[in-house]
Order: C-alpha cells, then structure tokens, then sequence
C-alpha cells in the first residue's frame, strides 16, 4: 500500500477495459478510491477492484466524454462524496485508421473530441475550482508514441478500419494531448497540482487488435496494460515531476 495513495479519490476515464482498467486495479491495490467512467459497462472493472482491495470504494459513471455537462457531473459527485479529487486520469480514446486518403470530417472530430477534447473538459472541471482550492492534484494524460512520431508502422491497409496503422486524427489528438499537457503543467504548478503524459507503445487491447505491428524495438513484445499502469501509479505519487511525457514503448521511440 502506498501511503500516498490511500484514501485519496481517483477518476479513471474509458476504465471498462483495457489500459484504463488496469490502471484503475492498480491505483486501487495502493488504497486509493477509484471512479470508473466509460460508455461500456464497468462491472468487470468493480470487481476486479473490490477483489484486490475490499477496503476502497467504487463509483462508477456510463457517460461519453464528449459531453461536458456530464464531466463537469462525475467532477461534482466525486468531490462531494470523497471530499477531494486528487487523481484523474485522462485515458478514454478512440483511434479510426483510416489513412489521409480516406478519414472522413466524423472520424476526425471523433477521435479529436474525444482524445483530446475530452482531456481539456476533464482536466479544466478537475482543476478549477476543485484542485485549485485543495492545492493539490495529479492529471496524467495518456497520449500515444503516434503523437511524438506520427504512429508507428504496421502492415495494415490505411482505406480500411481492419488493420491499418492509426491515424492522422489520433496521431494529431495525441500530439495535442501533449502539448496541452506541458500548457497545464505550467499553468498549475504554483496551485500544487502536477500534470503529466503517458505515452504508450504497442499494448495488446481492443485498440490493437488486428494491427501488425512490426515490433522493430528495443523489447520484442507488445506491452500490456499493467506495464501502462505502473507508470500511471508512479506519476500518480510523483510530487516533482510535471509537464514529462513518459514514453512506456518497448523501446520502440527511443530519442
Ligand atoms: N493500446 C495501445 O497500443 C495504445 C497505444 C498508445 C496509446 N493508447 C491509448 O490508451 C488509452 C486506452 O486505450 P486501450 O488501449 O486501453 O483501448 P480500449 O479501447 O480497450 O479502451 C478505451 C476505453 O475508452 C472508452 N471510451 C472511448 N470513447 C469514450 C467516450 N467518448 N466516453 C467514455 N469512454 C470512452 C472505451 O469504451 C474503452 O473502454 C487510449 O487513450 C489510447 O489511445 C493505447
């Protein structure tokens, strides 16, 4: 249990599956308090939870992040339940593959509202006035490798949903995720609160599935989500670190 954790109030965005899942099974193991929001059923999620550590407790939110009446919802009730809001963690993304040639205007505000916008409208209702006021407060940004390098290579065919490399949109949502990320850091560092990103390499998720990833790096193997999740643990009790952008990538973006 990490004494810097425990009892603390966590939001994990898109914690149905996948990376979020983990992150918030891990965050729980070290005694914090987990909000689980997803469009998808979270069930899985809660008791994964609950069977690591029947001490915290679990609220969980459908709502899709695009809608900001509803962030600014999940914000409010978490603060008046728990009394604080010391964790959020910006994971829900979508990523369409469809190639330059092909993306349509829905799949671009698609993957843009929702990885990126939904990054700004969680961070802006976490922050002000919640972490503001507590002066304290940790916003890790899960962005990808494509937002430093423009999405690895694969196989895939970039006319088709199947299989092709992520992208453009993602890749553009997630170099915006980042640069807001060093914005807020800068911004909030003299109110206590650090904000940081993640940026994770092939991991095998839903996401992935389908992708032929070429698996040229330094560790010959896609990542799970829990190799995610431990750097989310890490940043989530990290008090001197803001505005980084931790690359968690097999080595595949190494410079
Ligand atoms: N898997 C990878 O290789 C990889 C690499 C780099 C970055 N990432 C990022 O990690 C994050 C998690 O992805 P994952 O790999 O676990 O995939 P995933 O598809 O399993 O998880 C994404 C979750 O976000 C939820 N979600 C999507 N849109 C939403 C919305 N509008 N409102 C609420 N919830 C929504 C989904 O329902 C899902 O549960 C994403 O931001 C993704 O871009 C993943």
């Amino acid at each position: 249990m990490n004494k810097k954790l425990s009892n603390k109030a966590s939001i994990i965005t898109g914690s149905a599956r996948g990376i979020g899942a983990a992150s918030a099974i891990a965050l729980a193991k070290e005694g914090s308090h987990i909000v689980l929001v997803d469009v998808l059923d979270c069930t899985d999620t809660r008791e994964a939870i609950l069977n690591v550590n029947p001490d915290v407790e679990v609220l969980t939110y459908n709502i899709d992040i695009k809608e900001r009446a509803s962030i600014e919802n999940v914000v409010r009730e978490t603060v008046d339940h728990f009394g604080s809001i010391d964790i959020v963690v910006n994971n829900a993304g979508t990523c369409s593959r469809l190639n330059l040639e092909h993306i349509t205007d829905e799949m671009w505000f698609r993957d843009i509202n929702t990885n990126l916008r939904g990054t700004f409208l969680f961070s802006q209702a976490a922050i002000y006035p919640h972490m503001k006021k507590q002066q304290s407060g940790k916003i890790i940004n899960i962005s990808s490798i494509s937002g430093i390098m423009g999405g690895p290579f694969s196989e895939g065919k970039g006319n088709s949903e199947e299989g092709g490399r992520s992208g453009p949109a993602y890749a553009a949502s997630k170099g915006g995720v980042i640069a807001l990320t060093k914005w807020i850091a800068k911004e909030v560092g003299e109110f206590g609160i650090n904000c940081n990103s993640i940026a994770p390499g092939p991991i095998e998720t839903a996401i992935t599935e389908g992708m032929n990833y070429q698996l040229n790096q330094a560790i010959k193997r896609m990542g799970t989500s829990e190799d995610i999740a431990d750097a989310v643990v890490y940043l989530a009790s990290a008090d001197y670190v803001t505005g980084e952008v931790l690359k968690v990538c097999g080595g595949s973006a190494i410079g």
